[in-house]
């Protein structure tokens, strides 16, 4: 059974990667060049921080995502987000994953905060097996339609 990637992005703090890491299956960093250009080849997971700038009229979401989500090829196979923030940040929690879900129309998967705890790792990881299972039963599209 194929297991669904997780493209994430992660700053030089490095709290996205510590978790992705855990997940005991394919992970990618967004924040390298070669990642952050290519293709997907299936169905996959984004998982974004969010990053507040001081500029109010700025959005939250890393520059290396928007990037990805620019090829169409990328954006159709998206089938979740999921969002590391601080709650320290108020309304603006979780603002990237939110604002890329609605723009998307794909859900949530789940949210954390930093680096997550245990339990969020152990949620993540029964999360996408149950999604890989899911897409394993789903038909491949067809190149017919
Ligand atoms: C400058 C700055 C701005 C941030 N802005 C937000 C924000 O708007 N909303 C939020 O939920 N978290 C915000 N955070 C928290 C980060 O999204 C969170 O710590 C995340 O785990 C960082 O992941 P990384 O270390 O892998 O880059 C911000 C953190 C920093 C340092």
């Amino acid at each position: 059974m194929r297991e669904t990637p997780i493209y994430y992005y992660s700053s030089s703090s490095g709290l996205v990667r510590t978790f992705a890491e855990h997940l005991q299956r394919p992970v990618f960093n967004l924040a390298e060049r070669e990642v952050r250009t290519s293709e997907v080849d299936g169905p996959w997971v984004l998982l974004t921080p969010s990053y507040k700038s001081g500029n109010a009229t700025n959005d939250t979401i890393p520059e290396a995502v928007k990037r990805f989500l620019r090829k169409p090829a990328n954006r159709r196979a998206m089938v979740g987000v999921m969002g590391s923030g601080n709650r320290n940040f108020g309304r603006y929690y979780q603002q990237a994953a939110r604002d890329i879900a609605r723009a998307s129309g794909r859900p949530i998967l789940l949210e954390f905060e930093l680096s997550g705890t245990p339990w969020d790792v152990a949620e993540c990881r029964r999360i996408m097996a149950d999604l890989d299972a899911a897409l394993d039963r789903s038909e491949p599209p067809s190149e017919a339609v």
